[in-house]
C-alpha cells in the first residue's frame, strides 16, 4: 500500500487509537515536540506510533495484509517491518486456528461489531508462542471500510502468575477439604469408640448372666462381631486422620498373633478357617502393638472376604534379608515377615494398583470402608517396613509387611 494511503487510514483511525492508547507508555523525546512536529499531522502520528514500545500496533488493509509496523510490534514478536509489511496477519496464528480461519473471523467480526476483543496464543518469529491480548477496530470512513487497527499485548507473564494463583488455591482448597474429612473422621472415630466400649462391656456383662441358652449366645455373639467390626472401622478412621501417634514398643509378632487368634477366628466368616505357621525365635520388632493388631485384623478381614465359603486363610512368619530399599546402594537387612495368604478371588491388576488408596474399595457400602490396605501401608511404612502384594485373579492373594528386625537381636546376622 502506497505512503499515502497509509496516512490516510491512520487519520481516520486516529480518534480510536488515542482512546485505546491510554494505557501504553510513550517514551516522546521532548525535543521531538517542535513546532514543525506538532503542526504536521503525519509526523505527529508516527511519532505517536513509534514510541509505543509495549504494544504490537499495526494497520491492516481489509483482507487483512499488514500496511505498517510499530517498534512495540518488532518487540513483541521479533520480525522488522520488512519482514511482513505486505503479508497476511494470520501468519502470527498458531496453524491450527490458522487452517480454522480464525484470523479471517476476527477481522469479519470487527467490522460487524465495530470492535473486537479477546485473548489467545500467537506465535513470534523464532517460533515461540506467548499469551496475547488482542484489539481490532476497523477504520471506516464514509461508510468504507478502510481497513483495521490492530493492537496486540503480550500478557504471557500476567496469565502465567494467574495460572500459578488458580492452581494455588485449588491446592489450598483441597488441603482444606481433607483437613475438614481429617477433623471429622478424627472427632467420630473417638466418640464411635466410646460408644462400642459401652455396648462391648455390656454383652460381656449379660453374656455371664442368660446362661447357656444357646439361641441368645449366638445372638450375643453377632452382636460382639458387629461391634469388634465397628471398632476396627474407628481405629482405621483413626489411622486415617492421623489422630494417633504411633506408641512404639519391642513387639514378639509370634505371640501377639498367638493373642488375637480368637478375635480374628471370630471376624472370619462362617466355614472360613485360619492356619497359622510361624518361625520359631524370631527377632522383636520396634513399633505400634494396637496397630500392628490393626493391620492384621484388617488383612485377615480381606483375606476371609475373598475366600469362597469352606476355604482357608494362612497367617505366616519367618526372618528373611532383603535390599532396604531407604538405603543407597545394595545393603541388605533382617526382616521379620507377616504374610496373610488367602486362595481367594485375587485382584485384577487395576484394582491392585488401587487399593491402598484411602476410601478405594470394590465392596457394597456397609461392607468395605476402602481404609483397610490404606492403614496396613500407612503403619508399615511409618513403621520403617514395606509391604509385598502378590495377587493372581482366581488363584489367591499373599500381603507381605516386612518389619525391621532389631538389630541387636542374635538372629539378625
Ligand atoms: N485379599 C484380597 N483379595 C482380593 N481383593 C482384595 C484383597 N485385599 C484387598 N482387596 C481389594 O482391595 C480393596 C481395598 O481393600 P481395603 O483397603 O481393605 O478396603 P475394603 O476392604 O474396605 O474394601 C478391596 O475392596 C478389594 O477389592
Ligand atoms: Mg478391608
Amino acid at each position: 500500500m502506497a505512503h499515502a494511503a497509509r496516512a490516510h487510514i491512520l487519520h481516520a483511525a486516529l480518534p480510536r487509537v488515542c482512546a485505546l492508547t491510554g494505557a501504553f507508555s510513550i517514551n516522546v523525546v521532548a525535543a521531538a515536540f517542535t513546532d514543525s512536529a506538532l503542526t504536521d499531522p503525519s509526523r505527529q502520528l508516527r511519532l505517536l506510533i513509534d514510541s509505543v514500545h509495549d504494544h504490537a500496533l499495526y494497520l491492516l488493509d481489509p483482507d487483512g495484509i499488514i500496511c505498517s509496523w510499530n517498534p512495540g510490534a518488532q518487540r513483541i514478536k521479533g520480525f522488522t517491518a520488512d519482514e511482513v509489511v505486505g503479508t497476511h496477519f494470520g501468519r502470527f496464528y498458531p496453524a491450527k486456528d490458522r487452517e480454522a480461519g480464525e484470523p479471517q473471523r476476527l477481522l469479519q467480526q470487527a467490522a460487524r461489531e465495530g470492535h473486537h476483543a479477546s485473548e489467545g496464543w500467537r506465535l513470534r518469529k523464532d517460533g515461540s508462542s506467548f499469551r496475547a491480548s488482542i484489539v481490532i477496530e476497523p477504520v471506516v470512513e464514509q461508510g468504507t471500510l478502510l481497513g483495521f487497527v490492530k493492537i496486540t499485548r503480550d500478557i504471557t507473564e500476567n496469565w502465567q502468575a494467574q495460572r500459578l494463583l488458580r492452581d494455588a488455591q485449588r491446592a489450598l482448597r483441597q488441603t482444606q477439604q481433607f483437613e475438614t474429612v481429617g477433623r471429622l473422621s478424627r472427632g467420630l472415630s473417638h466418640e464411635f469408640n466410646n460408644l462400642l466400649t459401652t455396648i462391648g462391656n455390656a454383652i460381656d456383662l449379660v453374656s455371664l448372666r442368660v446362661g447357656q441358652d444357646p439361641r441368645t449366645q449366638e445372638l450375643l455373639a453377632s452382636a460382639q462381631a458387629a461391634t469388634d467390626r465397628g471398632a476396627l472401622l474407628t481405629r482405621q478412621l483413626l489411622a486415617f486422620s492421623s489422630g494417633q501417634t504411633l506408641v512404639r514398643d519391642q513387639v514378639d509378632i509370634n505371640a501377639l498373633i498367638g493373642g488375637q487368634l480368637e478375635v480374628l477366628q471370630r471376624s472370619c466368616p462362617t466355614g472360613i478357617g485360619l492356619d497359622t505357621s510361624m518361625t520359631l525365635g524370631l527377632p522383636r520388632v520396634c513399633l505400634d502393638r494396637a496397630q500392628l493388631e490393626t493391620a492384621l485384623t484388617n488383612l485377615v478381614a480381606n483375606a476371609a472376604e475373598a475366600t469362597p465359603p469352606g476355604g482357608r486363610v494362612r497367617i505366616t512368619t519367618a526372618l528373611e534379608r532383603r535390599l532396604d530399599p531407604d538405603a543407597d546402594g545394595h545393603s541388605e537387612r533382617a526382616y521379620v515377615t507377616l504374610r496373610v495368604h488367602d486362595e481367594g478371588r485375587g485382584m485384577a491388576p487395576e484394582i491392585a494398583e488401587r487399593a491402598s488408596e484411602p476410601f478405594f474399595t470394590t465392596k457394597d457400602i456397609g461392607k468395605g470402608s476402602g481404609l483397610g490396605l490404606s492403614q496396613v501401608f500407612g503403619f508399615t511404612t511409618q513403621s520403617g517396613g514395606f509391604v509385598d502384594v502378590a495377587t493372581t485373579p482366581g488363584v489367591g492373594t499373599t500381603v507381605s509387611l516386612l518389619l525391621p528386625a532389631l538389630e541387636d537381636s542374635t538372629h539378625d546376622r
